[in-house]
């Protein structure tokens, strides 16, 4: 289940907590979308839908925190950039076929989101 969804984790900053709700509520939808796609090429503007819109929550969290705490900025830019390069293997997955290696791929990647979530995003945008 995602961080950001559990009460314990919410930041307490409304606009960072909308804002995750936001972006999962997105990478369930687009996830679900992948997994039913029957070959129509669905799956794969899914995963560049969600690229887009990961970068936009990136580029927002770190605009806020080049503000609040810019001694935390590469760590934070290092952590999304990692997190977006794995989202290139899915996107080959995809575009050769491979369901169920896409599948696994972005089991992972929402493992690691998760971790990002826990591990860097919380404590730095906690209240
Ligand atoms: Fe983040
Ligand atoms: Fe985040």
């Amino acid at each position: 289940m995602a961080t950001w969804l559990e009460d314990q984790w919410k930041s307490g900053d409304s606009t960072i907590d909308t804002e995750h709700l936001k972006l999962h509520e997105m990478i369930r939808s687009m996830t679900a979308v992948m997994r039913n796609d029957p070959g129509t090429g669905l799956a794969q503007e899914a995963v560049d839908v969600l690229t887009e819109r990961l970068r936009i929550h990136f580029r927002m969290e770190e605009s806020l925190a080049a503000k609040a705490n810019p001694e935390a900025i590469d760590t934070l830019k290092q952590d999304h950039q990692r997190l977006l390069r794995l989202l290139t293997p899915v996107r080959d997955a995809v575009q050769s076929g491979s369901a169920e290696k896409a599948k696994s791929l972005m089991t992972d990647f929402a493992e690691q989101l998760d971790k990002h979530d826990r591990e860097i995003d919380i404590p730095l945008f906690r209240k």
